[in-house]
């Protein structure tokens, strides 16, 4: 047998049998967004492997500051200790396993088990087992009573947590996205606004709805304008028309939802109305883009805001509004603002789903720390167009999933390649592949979404 072939048979018999995988990559089988022995096998396999993004920084800036992150039936506490760092560690007290901390907070001297009233320091060690004496010895081994530790690191202004002792350190495991990001100084961004929903839909069909842009023309109408969709000629080309056109994106964009483009930087477009533009076509839009970037930059500088060069992004080929850190968060800079997601699964067929708008602020005037919103359901009068209309499909698509004529996904395999990309890197998961062959995967998936072609991921 060719050494090809034979590591191929050796690599499948090593993996663990993955049911409903996608066998052809242009098809996903329903069953992946339904069925409850799937979803359990993704909470086993896939949830206790990955880096999840467990809050923004901010939420716990000052010492003894906590955050309870919460992931399927796991409850995991976020603190800012005494000497700064953050660590996190499972919230069950050892004693009967009472959760040690809700929500958010400030452990002013450690926690107290509300039951017996252990105690704990605000990095888990166990400070005080009340009438010790009538514990066995055997139960009180000092390296037992310690709150458990999760692995935490930092990146990108946020709190990431990883059940696996095992997996890459996180910066390894969100390339290349993280180096971009940086680029971008996602680290400065701030929440302005959060907001948070209960879609009643499988967590993998909620960010396949964010992930493709063939879905735009025909679901955000109000966003089909032909400077940013439609061709340009010369003879028609209207220098005005175009910037007036570009102006009504930019708001339509920025209307309810600040992080997408802020409506500082909607201002500062529409201060350009008056620029001389090229007669070509192509030039016009090169200049009116390159402009627009320089206004925001040194409106923001102008302010101390910490704003990346958007030019220098536009050269390096790195100036696109969207990135994926697998499997669950995202980034969407525009301009000098970002919005930001997080997706969670809270059963088979539902997610929470999170929507940050971060924004510049001169250091030392950041906001105060963002408070967790209420949930709002999908269909709630209170989001704005563009996500309501989202929202307004999922729902439709997750019940048309379960008709008995319906056996598969037929994605574009030009247009809708991530989706199956992100899929497959799923079933690498649940095939239990070592970490070593994951990560290449995972820089595959840690892209820009839209357009990507569906890819061989080597697994
Ligand atoms: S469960 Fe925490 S002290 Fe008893
Ligand atoms: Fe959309």
């Amino acid at each position: 047998m060719a050494t090809v072939e034979r590591a191929t048979v050796e690599r499948k018999a090593a993996a663990l049998p993955v049911p409903f995988a996608v066998e052809r990559p242009d098809r996903i089988p329903k069953q992946r967004y339904l069925d409850p022995a799937f979803y359990a096998l993704e909470c086993e396999r896939l949830w206790r492997r990955v880096w999840q993004m467990a809050c923004r920084l901010e939420e716990i800036p000052n010492r003894g500051d906590f955050a309870e992150y919460e992931i399927l039936d796991q409850s995991v506490v976020v603190v800012r200790t005494d000497d700064g760092r953050v660590v996190a560690f499972q919230n069950a007290c050892r004693h009967r396993g009472v959760k040690v901390a809700l929500g958010h907070g400030t452990c002013e001297r450690g926690f107290t088990c509300p039951f017996h009233g252990w105690r704990y320091a605000c990095d888990g060690t166990n400070t005080a087992v009340t009438r010790r004496k009538t514990f066995a010895e055997h139960n009180l081994d000092p390296a037992d009573l310690d709150l458990v530790p999760v692995r935490c690191e930092t990146w990108g202004g946020c709190a990431w947590i990883n059940f696996d002792a095992d997996a890459p350190p996180l910066r390894d495991s969100l390339e290349p996205a993280a180096s971009i990001l940086d680029a971008w100084k996602v680290e400065s961004l701030r929440v302005d606004k959060w907001y948070a929903c209960r879609l009643p839909v499988n967590w993998k069909l909620a960010i396949e709805a964010f992930v493709e842009s063939y879905h735009v023309v025909q679901a955000h109408p109000q966003l089909v304008i032909p400077t940013r969709y439609g061709r340009r000629d010369n003879a028609s080309f209207d220098r005005q028309a175009f910037v007036e056109a570009d102006l009504e994106y930019l708001r339509a964009m920025s209307d309810g939802m600040d992080g997408m483009v802020h409506a500082d930087d909607v201002r500062v477009a529409e201060g350009l109305r008056d620029v001389e533009l090229p007669a070509d076509p192509e030039l016009a839009v090169a200049t009116w883009n390159r402009t627009l970037n320089d206004a925001v930059v040194d409106w923001h500088r102008a302010r101390d805001h910490d704003v990346p060069d958007l030019n220098a992004l536009t050269e390096q080929g790195i100036n696109l509004e969207f990135f994926q850190c697998f499997p669950h968060w995202f980034v969407l800079p525009m301009y000098s603002s970002a919005s930001s997601y997080r997706f969670r699964p809270l059963g088979p067929e539902e997610t929470l789903m999170e929507v940050w708008s971060l924004a510049r602020f001169p250091a030392g005037h950041e906001p105060e720390p963002p408070t967790p919103p209420e949930v709002w359901e999908h269909d709630d009068p209170r989001w704005p167009a563009i996500p309501a209309q989202d929202f307004s499909n999922l729902p439709r698509q997750q019940r048309g999933l379960h008709a008995w004529g319906f056996e598969y996904m037929r994605l574009s395999a030009g247009l809708e390649g991530h989706i199956s990309n992100c899929q497959r890197v799923v079933d690498g998961y649940l095939a239990g592949l070592p970490h070593e062959r994951l990560l290449p995967a995972l820089r595959a998936v840690n892209v820009y979404p839209f357009d990507q072609p569906v890819i061989d991921l080597g697994l």
